[in-house]
C-alpha cells in the first residue's frame, strides 16, 4: 500500500508536469516542483554486493520503511558488532513524463554512516557522514521517460570507517541504517539551490543561490516576501505580508552555473523570536522568468533575533539569558537512531516542557531536522556541533570533518534556535591548522552566529568566538564549577558545555542516597553557574541515559548519566531542572527526595531530605498535623530561583504541645532530634554530642527521652510508620500534593505523551512509559517485576514483548502498521492485571 501512495503522487505530478510543458512555446520550460517522499517500499539486505544494485537481481530482501535501524538492539548488554554492517537498501521507481526536462534530486537526510548511491547499477555519489543530509542529482543517470530505475544505497555502519567520529573509542553507540527521511525533489533546469535568511532587528537580508543546468536565460528575477509561518505555534497575525521585494538577475552573473543573489528589506513590525515567544515567519522566494512565469519557489522558515556572547554572558535580542541546558543523544532503546518525526519533536518538548530547559546541546553531531524544527517552534536554543569524540584522524579524515562543518552550517543556518556552531571535535586536543579551517568554513557561510568548540583543556588555543568548556571539576564537596579565569584568559564569551555525567552515574534503581546525591549535584552546579557573571551558563551531562561502547558505561553498555532514563522516565534530578522553570512552562513541580522509609538508610538515619518545587510555598504535614511551611527562600541553593529546599523540621510545635517540653528548651531539643535524623546515633558530630551532654546535665533531656521523641517524630524503628504530606501552593491555591507513606498497593501505569498517531511521510511511533506506582502515585524504585506487552488493531509493538521494570520504570514503543483506526497496547503485570493504552491512527 505504501508504494501505491507513492504512485499516486507520481501520477499527479506527471499531469501537472505535462501541463507545464505547454509553456515551452514561450521559449522556456516551466517546471511544477514536487517533493516525493521515498520512505516506503525499500528492500533491505544486511550484506551489500554490487549485483544487488542491478535491476534484475532477484535475491532475498526484507521490505522495510524508513526510518530504519539495521538491527533492533536489546536494552543493554550487547556488543556494537550487531549494528556494524555493510548493508544495501534498494527500491525502484519510474521516470515520469517530463522529469528529464528538469532535474531530479535525491535527498537522504541521515544514514549512518557512509552512503554510496547507485542508480541502475552505477555508483553516482558517496557521502561520508552519518549525521548530515546529502543531495544527489540523479537526472543524468535515470532511464528515459517511462522507464524503471533501481535506486540503491549502500550504507556502511562499520566503525572501522575513516571518518568522524571513528578512529578510536567513542562514548556512545553509533548504530546503522537510513534513519531520517528520504525524498525526491523534481525541479527545473534553472532553480533555487539555496536560500539563506539573516534576520534581526526588523530587517531581513537574504542570499539566494540560483543554479542553471545549461545557459541561464535573460530577464530573471528573484521575488521575495515575508509572511507569518504556516502552522507554527507562534506566528504574528496571519495573512499579513510583512515585506515584499525583488532583485533582477543578469544572465552574466552566472559563473559555473551559479549566481548568488543578495537582497535586503526592512520588515517593520516583525515580532522577535525569543525563548518565551518564538515567533516564526516564512520567506517565500520565487524565481521568475522574463515572461512573469514562476520557474521555482522556495519557502524557508526563520525568526527575527539577534545573538551575542561577550565576557558578561549570552544575550538574545539584547537580553541576557542564562543558558540552562542538557546534552542530548538522539538514541532510544531497541530502535537506536531510527525514530520518526513525532518522536524527534517529542524529545524537544520533553527538554523544554518536562525538564524546563532553555538550551540543548546536540552532542556530539548534528541532529535531525524534525528535532531542530521543533526547537524553533518552542523556543529551545540549540548548540549543534560536528561529529566526533576526542579523536582527530589523518588528513583525509580531517577533510571529511571540514566538509561536515560545511554541510552542518548550510543545513541549519536558517534555524533561529541554533545559536552557536561547534566546530571542534568534542574534547579533542588543540590542532590550530585543522581548527583554523573549520572556523573559516563556518564563518564564511554564516556571519550571524559565533563558533565554539568543546574542549576539556584549560587555556587551550582559542580560534573560536566562545570558549566552550567541559567542566568536570565538581566531585561533591567542592565548588560546582571553576571560575572562568582558571580555565581561560580570553575576554571572549565563556560557556560550560558539560558537567556531572561520569562524575556521578546514577541508575533509577540505585539506593535513595545515591539518587538524592545525583539530584543535588545537578542543583549544586546549576547554583554555581547561576552565580557566575562571566559565564553564559551551561549544558549538563546529560538529558537521557544512552547505550554506549564497552569502554564506557556500567558494564552493561549503558551510560547512566541522564537525568531521565533511556525511555524518558524522570530520575530525581529531572525535577531539579524542571523546577527552575516557571509553572506556566513546565507545570507545577513537586517532588520530595525521600520515600521517608527509614529502613532504606544505614542505621535508619534518613539524612538530608529536600523538597523540589517551583511553587510559592510548600506546607508539610505529619499524620495530618501541620509542621512547617517552606518557601524558596529556605533553600540553601541561594542563586537558583527555586533551589531544592532542605526539610529541617519534622516536629513543628508538637514536642511542646504533646510532650510537655518547655517552650524555652524547644529549639535545643528539636535541633538534637534533627541532628540524629541527619547523622544517625553513631555518626553524630562531636559538637552535637557535647551539646546533648550539656542538655542532659541541665536536666532538659536525656538519651531515653530523646530516643522516645525520635521514635515518635522521626524514625520509629520498631514502632508504627507515619504519613507525610506535602501540599504545594501557587497563588494561594493547592496545586500539587505528595504523600509519602509505606506502600499498600502497587499498580503499573502506562503513560503515553501522544495517543493520536498519524501516517504522514512515513509511519508514526509512540513511546510509552511504564511506571509502578503506589496508592499515592509514587513511583516504586525497587519494583523490578516483569510486565508483558501486546498490541491489537492498528499499532504494532517494537521491541520485546516482556520487559522488567528497572527502578520501578520501563518503556516500550508502538508504531503504526500502515492502516488507520484504533489500536491498543495491552500491558499485563505480574499479577495478571491488564491495563490498556488506546491509540487513534489517522
Ligand atoms: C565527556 C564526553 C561525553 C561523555 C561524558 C560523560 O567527557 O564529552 O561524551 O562521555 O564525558 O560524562
Amino acid at each position: 500500500m505504501h508504494c501505491a501512495a507513492d504512485s499516486d503522487l507520481f501520477r499527479k505530478f506527471g499531469r501537472r508536469f505535462r501541463r507545464s510543458l505547454l509553456c515551452r512555446k514561450f521559449g522556456f520550460t516551466l517546471v511544477v516542483m514536487a517533493k516525493i517522499f521515498l520512505n516506503d517500499g525499500w528492500q533491505y539486505s544486511p550484506s551489500f554486493s554490487a549485483e544487488k544494485t542491478m535491476m534484475d537481481y532477484a535475491g532475498d530482501f526484507e521490505t522495510v520503511r524508513i526510518p530504519h535501524a539495521v538491527a533492533v538492539t536489546p536494552f543493554n548488554s550487547f556488543p556494537t558488532e550487531i549494528y556494524q554492517k555493510n548493508s544495501i537498501y534498494r527500491r525502484t521507481f519510474r521516470t515520469e513524463s517530463g522529469w528529464k526536462e528538469g532535474r531530479v534530486l535525491l535527498t537522504v537526510e541521515g544514514a549512518a554512516h557512509c552512503s554510496e548511491v547507485f542508480v541502475n547499477g552505477r555508483s553516482v555519489a558517496l557521502h561520508e557522514c552519518g549525521y548530515t543530509a546529502f543531495t544527489v542529482d540523479l537526472t543524468d543517470f535515470l532511464a528515459d521517460e517511462g522507464g524503471e530505475n533501481v535506486l540503491a544505497i549502500r550504507v556502511d555502519s562499520r566503525e572501522s570507517l575513516n571518518q568522524p567520529p571513528f578512529g578510536f573509542v567513542v562514548d556512545y553507540m553509533t548504530y546503522g541504517g537510513i534513519y531520517r527521511d528520504v525524498y525526491l525533489d523534481i525541479r527545473g533546469k534553472i532553480r533555487i539551490d539555496d536560500v539563506f535568511v539573516m534576520a534581526a532587528d526588523g530587517s531581513v537580508s537574504t542570499e539566494v543561490t540560483v543554479v542553471a543546468s545549461g545557459a541561464a536565460p535573460d530577464g530573471l528575477c528573484v521575488r521575495q516576501k515575508v509572511v507569518p509561518a504556516d502552522g507554527a505555534p507562534m506566528t504574528a497575525s496571519s495573512g499579513t505580508v510583512l515585506a515584499e521585494f525583488a532583485v533582477g538577475v543578469d544572465a552574466s552573473s552566472f559563473s559555473g552555473g551559479k549566481s548568488l543573489v543578495k537582497s535586503r528589506s526592512e520588515c517593520a513590525g516583525a515580532e522577535k523570536w525569543d525563548v518565551d515567544s518564538p515567533f516564526l515567519y516564512t520567506l517565500v522566494t520565487e524565481l521568475v522568468g522574463a515572461f512573469g512565469e514562476i520557474l521555482d519557489e522556495s519557502r524557508v522558515r526563520f525568526g527575527f533575533r539577534s545573538i551575542r556572547f561577550d565576557e558578561t554572558g549570552f544575550y538574545l535580542n539584547g537580553r541576557k539569558i542564562r543558558l540552562r541546558g542538557l546534552n542530548r543523544h538522539q538514541s532510544w532503546p531497541y530502535i537506536g537512531y531510527a525514530a520518526p518525526k513525532s518522536m524527534q519533536r517529542e524529545d524537544a518538548d520533553i527538554l523544554k516542557y518536562e525538564l524546563g530547559l532553555n538550551e540543548v546541546r546536540t552532542s556530539h553531531y548534528p541532529q535531525g531536522r524534525h528535532f531542530v524544527d521543533r526547537c524553533d517552534e518552542i523556543g529551545l536554543l540549540v548548540f549543534t556541533e560536528i561529529p566526533g569524540w576526542q579523536h582527530i584522524g589523518d588528513e583525509k579524515w580531517k577533510d571529511v570533518a571540514v566538509e561536515n562543518v560545511r554541510d552542518m552550517v548550510l543545513q541549519y543556518r536558517n534555524h533561529p534556535s541554533v545559536f552557536i556552531w561547534g566546530v571542534r571535535i568534542n574534547e579533542s586536543q588543540d590542532d590550530d591548522e585543522f581548527y583554523a579551517r573549520t572556523n573559516a568554513v563556518a564563518h564564511s557561510l554564516d556571519s550571524t552566529r559565533p563558533t565554539g568548540g568543546v574542549r576539556f583543556l584549560k587555556h587551550s588555543s582559542l580560534l573560536e568566538d566562545v570558549y566552550t568548556f567541559n567542566d568536570f571539576s565538581f566531585h561533591g564537596p567542592n565548588d560546582g564549577c571553576l571560575p572562568k579565569k582558571r580555565v581561560t584568559d580570553t575576554r571572549k564569551g565563556f560557556m560550560v558545555t558539560e558537567y556531572n555525567g561520569h562524575m556521578f552515574p546514577t541508575k533509577t534503581f540505585d539506593c535513595e542516597r545515591l539518587r538524592t546525591e545525583h539530584a543535588l549535584r545537578h542543583a549544586k552546579v546549576l547554583d554555581a553557574l547561576a552565580a557566575r557573571d562571566d559565564c553564559a551558563g551551561g549544558s549538563g551531562w546529560c538529558a537521557f541515559d544512552y547505550n554506549t561502547h564497552k569502554d564506557f558505561g556500567s558494564g552493561d553498555y549503558i551510560c547512566y548519566h541522564g537525568v531521565m532514563d533511556m525511555f524518558r522516565n524522570p530520575k530525581m534530578a529531572a525535577f531539579v531542572y524542571a523546577s527552575q522553570q516557571d509553572a506556566s512552562v513546565s507545570g507545577d513541580i513537586l517532588d520530595v527526595t525521600s520515600s521517608m522509609d527509614i529502613g532504606e538508610h544505614p542505621g535508619g538515619a534518613r539524612g538530608d531530605v529536600f523538597i523540589i518545587t517551583n511553587a510559592d510555598s510548600v506546607r508539610m504535614y505529619v499524620n495530618d498535623i501541620f509542621i512547617k511551611e517552606y518557601t524558596a527562600a529556605d533553600s540553601p541553593f541561594r542563586n537558583l530561583p527555586h533551589g531544592p529546599i532542605l526539610i529541617d523540621d519534622y516536629i513543628g510545635h508538637r514536642i511542646v504541645d504533646e510532650d510537655g517540653v518547655p517552650e524555652r528548651n524547644f529549639a535545643a531539643v528539636k535541633s538534637m532530634l534533627f541532628a540524629l535524623q541527619k547523622y544517625g546515633v553513631n555518626r553524630l558530630p562531636l559538637k552535637v554530642i557535647m551539646k546533648g551532654l550539656l542538655l542532659w546535665a541541665r536536666g532538659v533531656t536525656n538519651p531515653e527521652h530523646l530516643r522516645k521523641l525520635y521514635g515518635k517524630y522521626i524514625g520509629n524503628w520498631g514502632g508504627e510508620s507515619v504519613v507525610y504530606r506535602f501540599d504545594s501552593y501557587r497563588g494561594g491555591k493547592i496545586v500539587r500534593s505528595v504523600t509519602r507513606e509505606p506502600m499498600r498497593s502497587v499498580s503499573v501505569k502506562a503513560f503515553c505523551r501522544r495517543t493520536a498517531l498519524r501516517e504522514e511521510e512515513t509511519y508514526d511511533m509512540a513511546q510509552v512509559c511504564l511506571r509502578a506506582v503506589d496508592q499515592n502515585g509514587n513511583v516504586q524504585p525497587f519494583c523490578q517485576e516483569a510486565v508483558t506487552l501486546r498490541t491489537e488493531g492498528a499499532v504494532e509493538l517494537v521491541g520485546p514483548s516482556a520487559v522488567s521494570l528497572k527502578g520501578g520504570m520501563a518503556g516500550t514503543y508502538v508504531r503504526t502498521a500502515g492502516g488507520k483506526g484504533r489500536g491498543s497496547l495491552v500491558v499485563k503485570d505480574w499479577t495478571g492485571t491488564e491495563s490498556r493504552v488506546e491509540f487513534d491512527v489517522e
